[in-house]
């Protein structure tokens, strides 16, 4: 959607923050000997005392109230009986809406332990998100967005997920434009407008960047089974800074 109004903006914060906390508290709450069930319903229950619905349900049946993906599952893992270990890199993604708007974050982490190798990725893909809303500006090419991502990514030695994407949000959870990809596009002549509202995702992997999907029907694994990262701001655009609504 684009904005435009200052309601518009208000119900935006809104919702952002509650994605922000709900993933803050369940990266916060994750800890071996949990299952990722009970990971779950943490998120859900804090979901539901916001007023808040979770948007992966409400808008595609998905079976949990957040998608938590073991690695080398990157996207859309479903919540179950999978129990949390020590040194596991997972990734929560937490999408909901509130009075009709829609936010979406998620991030990456290890459970209760430092593992150098994960953590040196898990930067780096903060950094390359970081970078990446720098480069959403109102009348400035959609695939710099990209570009800055890919960029970021080589510079610390990594590659991105090409099948994995942003998206526009606002009324829905996925909204035109459908596709802001993680990599640097030069056929790709769209032109971010004023007021456009995001969700940037990069994925990064030590991996050649692609996904299948797995027999359950949801979760979205690196084909060749290797790590991989993300992390995820809904924001506004505009002339100057972007708003970043999920913080
Ligand atoms: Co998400
Ligand atoms: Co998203």
């Amino acid at each position: 959607m684009i904005v435009d109004s200052e309601n518009d903006i208000k119900h935006l914060k809104a919702i952002g923050h509650i994605c922000a906390m709900t993933l803050k508290l369940m990266m916060e709450q994750a800890r071996p000997g949990m299952t990722t069930l009970e990971l779950d319903a943490i998120g859900s229950e804090f979901l539901e005392k916001q007023g808040a619905r979770s948007a992966p349900i409400s808008m595609y049946q998905f079976p949990g109230a957040t998608c938590i993906s073991i690695s080398p599952v990157i996207a859309h893992g479903i919540p179950g009986g999978h129990v949390l270990r020590e040194g596991e890199l997972i990734n929560i993604d937490v999408s909901a809406e509130l009075d009709g708007y829609f936010a979406d974050t998620g991030g990456s982490m290890v459970v209760a332990k430092q593992v150098p190798q994960y953590e040196k990725m898990i930067e780096a893909t903060k950094s390359a998100l970081a970078k990446a809303i720098q480069a959403a500006k109102a009348g400035q090419p959609l695939n710099l967005i990209g570009k800055a991502i890919q960029d970021e990514a080589r510079r610390n030695g990594y590659g991105v997920i090409f099948d994995l994407t942003g998206h526009g949000i606002g009324h829905k959870l996925h909204e035109d434009p459908t596709q802001v990809h993680n990599y640097y596009k030069s056929k790709d002549r769209r032109i971010l407008d004023d007021g456009l509202v995001l969700a940037i995702e990069p994925f990064l992997t030590t991996g050649k960047g692609h996904v299948l999907e797995e027999n359950d029907g949801w979760s979205l694994r690196t084909t060749d089974r290797m790590i991989a990262a993300q992390f995820e701001h809904t924001i506004i655009v505009t002339k100057d800074e972007p708003i970043i609504l999920t913080i």
